[in-house]
C-alpha cells in the first residue's frame, strides 16, 4: 500500500515559492505515481487531497447565520458537501491549485491505468499528536492558546466560521478499509461530518468548559483570502462504499484527547 501524504500544506507559503508548492504537490505526487506504476503496479494508492480542491465555491451555497455558527440554507447541503461538488471556475490559492492537479492525476491512474488509486479531499485532520499552528492545524492551535492564555485571532465571519474535524485514528481506519478492499480512481471527502463540525465561537466554548479558562481573543476584520465560511464533509459516499468503517472518534473525543496532548507537551 502506498499513502501519500507528503506536501507543501500552507497557502501562503504557495504564493510566495509557486515553483517550489508545485513541485512538491503536483510533481512530488506524478513521481510517486509513476515509481508505483512502473515498480508496484497492483498496489493500492492513496492519496491526502484536500477540500481546497473545490476552491472557494463552498461559500457560494446560501447560508444562515445562528446565534454561534453558519449554517448551510439549502437543504441539498444537509449532509454536507458531496464528492460532485464542482471544483473549477472558483478562487483555490496556488496551493489549491497544485492539489488540484495532483487529485486529477491520481483519479486518471485509477481510470487510465487501472491502478487501485484515491483521493481523500481532508477537511479538519487533527489528533493529540497534531502541532497546529496559526495559519494550519485550527483545533490544536486552538486548544494550546486556551491551555498558555495566548491570544487567539479571528480572521472574519464572526467567528462563526464552521470545520468538520476528524481524529487521525478515523482517517487510517478509512485507509485500512481501502486496503482491503481497494477501488480504482475514487474521490472521498474525509472529514468528521456534520457531527463532528464546530465553529471557532464553539470550539472556544468547549474548551473553555474543559479547562476552566477563558479563552484570550482579538477580532481582525478581514478574513483569509478564500476561506470557507462552512465547510462540512458528507461522508455518505465513504460509508455506502465501506460500510464497517464510520466515526469513532465524536468531537468530544478529539477536544480531550488534544487538551490531554497538550497538558503533558506544555
Ligand atoms: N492537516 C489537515 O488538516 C489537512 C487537511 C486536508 C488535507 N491535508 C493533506 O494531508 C497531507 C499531510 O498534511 P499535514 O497537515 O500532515 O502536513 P505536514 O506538513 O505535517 O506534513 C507534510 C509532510 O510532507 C513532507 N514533505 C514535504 N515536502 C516533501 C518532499 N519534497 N518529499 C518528501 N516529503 C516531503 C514534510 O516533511 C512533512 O512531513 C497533505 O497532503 C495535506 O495537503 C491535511
Amino acid at each position: 500500500m502506498v499513502v501519500h501524504t507528503a506536501a507543501q500544506p500552507s497557502h501562503d507559503l504557495a504564493a510566495s515559492r509557486p515553483f517550489d508548492d508545485f513541485d512538491v504537490n503536483a510533481v512530488g505526487t506524478l513521481n510517486l505515481l509513476e515509481a508505483a506504476r512502473h515498480h508496484v503496479p497492483e498496489t493500492g494508492f492513496v492519496h491526502m487531497s484536500t477540500n481546497k480542491v473545490y476552491g472557494d465555491r463552498p461559500n457560494t451555497i446560501p447560508l444562515k447565520e445562528l446565534d454561534l455558527r453558519w449554517e448551510y440554507d439549502d437543504p441539498a447541503y444537509e449532509d454536507g458537501i458531496g464528492e460532485h461538488f464542482p471544483i473549477d471556475q472558483s478562487k483555490h490559492s496556488l496551493f489549491g491549485a497544485s492539489k488540484v492537479a495532483a487529485d486529477i492525476m491520481v483519479q486518471e491512474y485509477g481510470r487510465y491505468f487501472g491502478m487501485k488509486t484515491c483521493c481523500l479531499r481532508g477537511g479538519c485532520l487533527t489528533g493529540p499528536h497534531h502541532s497546529g499552528v496559526e495559519l494550519h492545524g485550527f483545533l490544536s492551535y486552538l486548544i494550546k492558546c486556551n491551555l498558555q492564555g495566548k491570544l487567539y485571532r479571528i480572521y472574519g465571519y464572526k467567528g462563526k466560521q464552521v470545520r468538520d474535524n476528524i481524529h487521525s485514528v478515523d482517517v487510517a481506519r478509512f485507509i485500512a478499509a481501502f486496503w482491503e478492499n481497494p477501488r480504482s480512481g475514487e474521490v472521498y471527502n474525509l472529514g468528521g461530518g456534520r457531527k463532528n463540525s464546530c465553529s471557532i465561537l464553539e470550539a472556544f466554548e468547549r474548551i473553555s468548559a474543559l479547562s476552566g479558562k477563558k479563552m484570550v481573543t482579538e477580532y481582525v476584520d478581514k478574513n483569509r483570502e478564500g476561506d470557507h465560511i462552512c465547510y462540512i464533509s458528507d461522508l455518505r459516499k465513504m460509508k455506502a462504499h465501506y460500510p464497517s468503517w464510520s466515526i469513532s472518534q465524536s468531537l468530544e473525543d478529539i477536544f480531550g484527547a488534544i487538551y490531554e496532548s497538550w497538558q503533558e507537551r506544555l
